[in-house]
């Protein structure tokens, strides 16, 4: 059952649950991550098929991606390829749209709750920058410095718009252009036609919806109530007349695909029917884009509807300890930071991540690894983009010819070519830098639409 959903306190909880499993069943939320524990006091995989089903979404499947090829000429990047990006609402009317020259963005977001940035938290921003690579369209990335103050007991104001800067510059070494890409923090940008959206949507979500939906109780601050109608708005194009102009007729219309991980997708929606036989816990932390989609299919403006905004999710990169959890910003033991040197890299593999290799050589040479919860074979699903090398890995490791040894020298390889080239980067992105991107001002692109909007 769901049980602390006022749930600052749990904000980046300090233990994860792969150490201290306290719970039996799955629980997928913003604040916890975590496989089912057996009997054995181990934890699970997360069982990501029972997570679509339960939330309602879809799945991403093989005709699906080869429409996609079909559509963008382009080979569907090597997360959709494995199933790491696994699921979706209404990514095919992005295809759609895409075909008949239709406009669209993307939008993502992040919240800086600290300057402590790990894989886990670019791989989401890493597939972005492909999807904006592939389809030449906008893209908007929301900071949500306001959320996280509202959403924690110790944060001050002047911390989190501290955070947002360093995480600007975080997002920005991923290698966005900067021609295509807007990214602001609340904070500063809210006003204008964003904020007349924002009370647009706020104006059709009652109280009652609020509690249903997020968990909210009598003593929750009402920041934290109004919160969800600032991250659906920006799923909206009219928020952002600088891009997409002034016309509002024809701007509400232009949907919005989020690219994001899958604890962000709503969760105790009215819309939904199944029952939840996991915990769920939700409040506006978690971004309620169900909610979003509902008032938006309910609203118009002069007669002219509303696009509902589609999502399309990723799995979690595991934590070092298993695949039962995620990387958490706090727990430095869980995760490889940017910030790691080769040698912590190398440490934090070798020490840390969870194998699937026998206990002695001679009974894993006989009977092989177990590729499926081992880490270090986990993180390479996410870094060696390489299929025929992957699998020749795979087949190795778990006949029992590669060693685990061997193995994670292979990921520490190719997790401190990634942290090297991502620092080098980074290196370079300056207070002007982040300016450049965070000005209000058009962006250029040469994708959809293939008409002018206004
Ligand atoms: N609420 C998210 C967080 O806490 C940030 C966010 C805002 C976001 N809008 C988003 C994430 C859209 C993914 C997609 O990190």
């Amino acid at each position: 059952m769901a049980t602390n959903v006022n749930a600052a306190a749990l904000d980046e909880s300090p233990i994860p649950d792969s150490v201290a499993p306290q719970q039996h069943k799955q629980t997928v939320d913003p604040y916890n991550v975590s496989g089912e524990v057996g009997e054995d006091g181990v934890v699970k995989a997360i069982d990501y098929n029972k997570l679509v089903d339960e939330f309602g979404t879809k799945k991403i499947d093989d005709a699906l991606l080869a429409r996609f090829e079909r559509v963008t000429g382009k080979k569907p990047h090597h997360f959709l390829r494995r199933g790491i990006v696994f699921s979706h609402r209404d990514f095919e009317l992005i295809l759609d749209r895409y075909e008949r020259g239709e406009p669209f963005f993307l939008y993502t977001g992040r919240g800086p709750s600290s300057d402590s940035v790990h894989v886990g938290h670019t791989v989401p921003f890493e597939f972005t920058k492909w999807l904006q690579d592939t389809f030449d369209v906008p893209l908007i990335i929301m900071l949500t410095d306001d959320e996280k103050y509202l959403f924690s007991e110790k944060r001050t104001v002047e911390e989190v718009q501290g955070y947002c800067s360093s995480n600007a510059k975080d997002i920005i070494a991923i290698g966005f252009d900067p021609a295509k890409t807007f990214i602001f923090s609340d904070f500063d940008f809210v006003g204008g036609a964003f904020y007349r959206n924002i009370v647009r949507l706020s104006k059709h979500i009652t109280l009652n919806q609020a509690r249903a939906i997020f968990g909210f109780n009598d003593s929750t601050n009402i920041g934290r109530i109004h919160f969800g109608s600032s991250t659906g708005a920006t799923s909206w194009a009219s928020s952002f007349p600088h891009i997409f102009g002034d016309d509002e007729k024809k701007t509400v219309g232009i949907p919005a695909l989020i690219p994001c991980a899958i604890d962000q997708d709503p969760t105790l929606s009215p819309a939904r029917r199944k029952p939840l036989s996991m915990t769920v816990l939700t409040d506006s932390r978690s971004q309620d884009f169900r909610m979003t989609r509902d008032v938006s299919a309910r609203l118009k403006y002069q007669g002219a509807p509303y696009a509902k905004p589609s999502l399309i999710h990723s799995l979690f990169l595991p934590a070092l300890q298993g695949p039962g959890t995620k990387m958490s910003a706090s727990i430095d033991e869980s995760a490889i930071f940017m910030k790691d040197t080769p040698n912590q890299i190398k440490n934090k593999i070798n020490k840390y991540a969870f194998s699937g290799g026998k206990v002695s050589v001679e009974e894993h040479r006989e009977q092989g690894g177990n590729t499926e919860v081992d880490v270090a074979f986990q993180y390479l699903r996410f870094f060696e983009e390489d299929d025929e090398a992957l699998e020749k890995i795979r087949v190795a490791y778990e006949k029992g010819d590669m060693l685990t040894g061997e193995l994670k020298a292979i990921c520490i390889k190719e997790l401190q070519k990634y942290v090297a080239a991502f620092q080098a980067r980074r290196a370079k992105v300056d207070d002007d830098t982040v300016k450049l991107f965070m000005d209000r001002r058009p962006l250029k692109w040469n994708g959809n639409p293939r008409a002018p909007i206004v």
